[in-house]
């Protein structure tokens, strides 16, 4: 399938499920049963920095910066039912970000060499093409910007727990598209290794600083329980998070 035709998808998806993912996976969480900005810190002082969130959402994570007094906010999104949440939401809030609606993948005159801080949280394994968007993310930032991002752990996709086993139900090299059914609608990603994600930061021109594979043990138990998510968190990271610098 074409990028483009997968992008289309995808964006439907995102354009009719809007309100039921509003407020979720955004800062200071940066994933399900994860440690959180609160305990890393990977931002800093956000005061006065420039930044731009890929795939902003519902302008959850926006809003952290902006309470924390960062000095000109940006976010992108594929969605323009998101991008209207998001308005509404950061108005309220006394907050006006400049918003865009796009693919990560295209063009869409957002200035280069502008930005201290590309973030996003749960967006970038959306990209269809990941050497292109962390091109075009560097082409965004200055030089020694910063560029964070956390996405689904791929080991999380690969292993089930079923009846109380865990089971390898899928190659941690396969990294096809697959289509997958969510709220009743058809979505596609792909389940790209480590690697890969690696690899494409060091092509774009990134150093990475760091990345966090840490499940946060406080959310493990619900009134003494552990559920199957949490069992699994004991024994995989479920997220993934990086932090590079472009040199
Ligand atoms: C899990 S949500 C992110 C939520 C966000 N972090 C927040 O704070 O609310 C993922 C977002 O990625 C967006 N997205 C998916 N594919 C995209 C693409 N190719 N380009 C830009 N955004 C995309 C979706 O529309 C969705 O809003």
């Amino acid at each position: 399938m074409k990028n483009n035709a997968i992008i289309q998808i995808n964006k439907r998806y995102w354009n009719a499920n809007a309100d039921s993912w509003f407020g979720s996976t955004a800062l200071p969480e940066y994933g399900v049963k994860f440690i959180t900005e609160n305990e890393l810190h990977l931002f800093g002082d956000v005061a006065g920095k420039v930044m731009l969130e890929i795939g902003c959402g519902s302008g959850h994570s926006l809003k952290f910066h902006a309470h924390r007094k960062a000095g000109e906010l940006w976010g992108l999104d594929l969605s323009q039912k998101q991008l209207d949440n998001a308005k509404k939401f950061l108005a309220e809030n006394n907050y006006f970000p400049k918003l865009i609606c796009a693919a990560m993948e295209d063009e869409c005159g957002i200035p280069k060499n502008y930005f201290d801080i590309v973030y996003s949280i749960y967006a970038i394994g959306w990209a269809t093409d990941l050497n292109n968007v962390f091109h075009r993310i560097a082409s965004y930032l200055k030089k020694d910007g910063i560029f964070i991002f956390s996405w689904k752990h791929p080991l999380h996709s690969c292993v089930i727990l079923e009846d109380g086993e865990f089971i390898f139900k899928k190659s941690y090299f396969d990294e096809a598209w697959y289509p997958q059914i969510v709220d009743d609608m058809e979505i596609m990603l792909p389940n790209r290794k480590i690697s890969t994600y690696i690899n494409a930061m060091t092509s774009a021109g990134f150093i990475i600083e760091n990345m966090v594979e840490q499940t946060n043990e406080c959310t493990l138990q619900m009134n003494g329980e552990i559920d199957d998510k949490s069992r699994k968190a004991q024994k995989l990271p479920l997220s993934f998070v990086f932090k590079a610098r472009k040199v």
